[in-house]
């Protein structure tokens, strides 16, 4: 095909790419309604509008059309530079649709349906603590799942067909190794923690934090850590989230609970953290793989920078802490900053993950992966997950939990198909780290700067070595060519170290 042909070619599979993106968009912004202001009885008639777009979403970006283009442009000369935008979004492209392409219009809806019925009794269950109304449903979820495995297919590991959904690359072999080595130092550096018999004076974030002053605290310090509210919006949830709709318009969420200040000041932070990510993406890509994030992985690791790494650190407080107590000087005006600064950052072990601090997380992470991938190859079965959930969390914690809404209940993603999701999570905070000791090498003056409140840099460097980048590099090449080195879980155990060696003195 002439070259002449081939960039018609490639323009008119943008166009379609950025129409059915696009549409994508206008259900992101439903979704946003549906999760902060949309009036309750609205629920119904908003499922029927998501469902609409969802449907044409996946009709138009499964269409045999777009196959067709996709094949004239593969072998062109625009896909011979591996790492040129053309080539990265044909690539891209092809690999969503190829996978897309495997599931039949049928299995989408018996799954949609399944999920949705599958959290109503998740719902129902957790709230009744009884795992049993539950289990026929989540049954009925991981046998849809493994199907869907198998319709991807997979070279080693059924597991790795749908990690491969969130985290493109990676395997149980690769994401178990690092987990592996990470939980042999994490296990007795926790213990050691619990052992020294030091803890902070919690109840000092547990006094009154009036919301208002939440709100302008939080929204302040989401400002100068770089999320640009021209650009987007922080709201109220119940679950917070961020959502990209799309250029110029970041939507980002919170909660607020009067008598525990983390909740708020850190869900926004995280959010934001997720925010820049989006905001930081080339606009003039939009819909397309180079304007898009490279894996929830890595956009993990952008929320958990900001939320832990800058937000629970010492620097960032000695900016913020004479605000704070200006903002709550019933709750702080007595207290010293090295208190409230190791209550933020206090470390034992919990129930529920998402309350759980930066030590004892990912071992909540490791548990639920290590059990999904078990129920995904049919080792365990549905009805095993009580048992199995409280031995291991024993195991790994000290603690039982007493009863499985604090325990094996307590997260919709399983209920919603959400398997290989977990792991993620905890990928983010590697990435995290990894990332942050190389930006701190390149920015020596990083954490001096923090102090005076300004955090420009960092966020200049994330623009230009993470977002710039689009889907350009998968994201364990990503971090290899950032970084210098594959991810490995040695300069997270540096950083907690570094941290909390100090305030436990172990
Ligand atoms: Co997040």
């Amino acid at each position: 095909m002439s070259t002449n042909g081939t960039s018609q070619t490639y323009e008119k599979l943008t166009k379609r790419i950025r129409e059915y993106q696009t549409l994508g968009a206008c259900g992101s912004l439903l979704s946003w309604d549906e999760h902060t202001i949309m009036p309750q009885k609205g629920a119904e008639f908003r499922s029927e509008q998501l469902s609409l777009i969802a449907g044409m979403v996946h009709e138009r970006s499964t269409a045999p059309e777009i196959g067709d283009l996709l094949g004239e442009l593969q072998n062109s000369d625009l896909a011979t530079r591996p790492e040129a935008p053309e080539a990265v979004n044909i690539r891209e492209v092809s690999r969503e649709f190829q996978k897309g392409r495997k599931l039949s219009k049928e299995f989408v809806e018996e799954l949609t349906l399944v999920t949705s019925q599958g959290q109503h009794a998740w719902k129902k269950a957790r709230e009744k603590k009884d795992f049993s109304l539950f289990l026929p449903y989540l049954e009925k979820v991981i046998a849809l799942k493994i199907k869907q495995a198998e319709t991807y297919g997979y070279e080693q590991d059924r597991y790795d067909a749908l990690i491969d959904d969130y985290e493109p690359g990676a395997t149980f072999e690769s994401v178990g190794k690092v987990f592996a080595g990470f939980r042999e130092e994490l296990t007795p550096f926790l213990k050691a923690i619990q052992d020294s018999g030091k803890k902070p004076k919690r109840e000092i974030i547990e006094r009154h934090f009036p919301v208002g002053a939440q709100e302008t605290f939080a929204t302040g310090a989401a400002k100068a850590i770089g999320f640009d509210f021209k650009a987007g919006r922080l709201d109220v949830t119940t679950h917070p989230f961020c959502s990209g709709i799309g250029p110029g318009d970041t939507r980002i969420t919170t909660r607020y609970n009067p008598n525990h200040f983390p909740d708020a000041f850190f869900g926004a932070l995280h959010e934001a953290g997720h925010g820049i990510y989006e905001q930081g993406l080339d606009t003039s890509y939009f819909g397309l793989p180079m304007g898009q994030a490279v894996s929830l992985g890595i956009h993990e690791s952008q929320s958990r920078l900001w939320e832990n790494l800058v937000g629970r650190s010492k620097a960032f407080w000695k900016r913020f802490y004479p605000d704070a107590q200006r903002y709550f000087p019933q709750a702080l005006s007595a207290v010293a900053l090295d208190d409230f600064y190791w209550a933020v950052n206090d470390v034992r072990p919990s129930f529920i993950r998402v309350e759980a601090d930066e030590v004892t997380y990912n071992l909540h992470i490791i548990l639920r992966f290590e059990m999904e991938r078990a129920l995904i190859n049919e080792e365990i079965s549905a009805a095993d997950i009580p048992a199995v959930w409280n031995e291991k969390f024993t195991s790994f914690f000290g603690i039982t939990p007493p009863d499985d809404s604090l325990g094996c209940m307590q997260d919709v993603h399983w209920s919603a198909g959400l398997m290989g999701y977990f792991p993620t999570y905890a990928l983010g905070n590697l990435y995290a780290a990894q990332f942050f000791a190389k930006a701190l090498e390149d920015l020596p003056n990083m954490y001096e700067n923090f102090a005076k409140g300004e955090f420009g840099e960092l966020k200049k460097w994330l623009n230009e070595n993470i977002h710039a980048h689009g889907q350009r590099y998968p994201a364990e090449k990503l971090v290899e060519l950032v970084t210098g080195k594959p991810l490995s879980h040695a300069p997270e155990m540096k950083y907690l170290n570094e941290k909390y060696g100090p305030l436990y003195g172990i």
